[in-house]
């Protein structure tokens, strides 16, 4: 029987952590800002938003939101964010993402100062996760790495293969398991006998965005896996990974919904509580 990864339980005991940090910080007068622009009202935009702002304030972190017109032009969009860069009350800055398509993502994204990047999305944070430099961390493999610490699971040495290469999962999960010391596979759409490298990981991180994909044909015996994927089907949420396939041939697997999806959140707020600590650095 699989040990199963509980998400829920790790990313509510992040969450009082830093709830406890933020109650010591007020206590020294500081208080922590988190600014969160959504344009355009994108159903599942709207839940995700939802969701930040309700961890903000369960743990105290003052949130000041921006629901901006469908029709914001990219100009608007970055005056606010250059307006938000120069406020000194203001240490991290969320633009939803996806924008509406007349907007130019990349341009918005380097448009965020470094120093308030809390989705680590901005180039120069990706720079220094890769050059072993201190910056923002993009949440979701942040939160992948604390699940895997927190279940006491070893990194160091271990064959870790990812499935997908995308910015804000797959290429920073890489960077993040290398920082610790993993040996590291990025497989991709155009991999070559992609079960014959999945069966490799000792540790196997599933970004692909097709339902249940990953079956255990593609797993080796006792392996941890990770399940990254979110997709909603008639039956209800399912991941990447076919849980009911693989649970038998793991040691330790993440469920879905309750796995990795609350620790993108949980990690968010982490971005948030300690910009202090994240700046003091090269970056000034
Ligand atoms: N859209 C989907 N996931 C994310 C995320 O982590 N951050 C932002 N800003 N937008 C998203």
């Amino acid at each position: 029987m699989a040990k199963i990864i509980d998400g829920k339980k790790i990313s509510a005991q992040i969450k009082d952590e830093l709830k406890e940090e933020v109650a010591k910080l007020k206590e020294e007068g500081t208080e922590i800002t988190l600014a969160v622009i959504q344009v355009g009202n994108d159903p599942a935009s709207t839940v995700y938003v939802r969701n930040k702002k309700k961890a903000c304030e369960y743990i105290g972190i003052r949130s000041v939101s921006y629901e901006l017109e469908e029709s914001t032009t990219e100009e608007e969009l970055i005056e606010l964010i250059e307006e938000l860069n120069n406020r000194d009350d203001v240490n991290g800055i969320l633009v939803q993402l996806p924008v509406p398509k007349h907007i130019n993502e990349d341009a918005v994204i380097k448009a965020i100062s470094p120093l308030k990047d809390v989705d680590g999305f901005h180039p120069q944070s990706v720079g220094a996760l890769s050059i072993g430099q201190k910056g923002y961390v993009s949440c979701t493999p942040a939160g992948i790495i604390q699940l895997l610490k927190r279940s006491d699971i070893d990194i160091e040495g271990k064959e870790c293969v990812i499935i997908g290469r995308s910015n804000i999962v797959g290429k920073p999960m890489a960077l993040l398991m290398l920082r610790e010391n993993a040996t590291v596979t990025i497989c991709h759409s155009r991999t070559k006998d992609l079960k014959e490298v999945t069966k490799r990981a000792d540790i196997l991180i599933a970004a692909v965005g097709k339902p249940k994909m990953i079956t255990k044909d593609y797993v080796k015996e006792g392996a941890v896996v990770i399940d990254v994927g979110i997709h909603r089907l008639e039956e209800g949420l399912c991941g990447d990974v076919d849980f009911d396939d693989v649970e038998p041939v793991c040691s330790a697997i993440t469920p879905v919904p309750g796995g990795v999806g609350p620790m993108t959140i949980a990690m968010l707020m982490y971005n948030c509580v300690n910009s202090r600590k994240i700046n003091e650095t090269e970056l000034k």
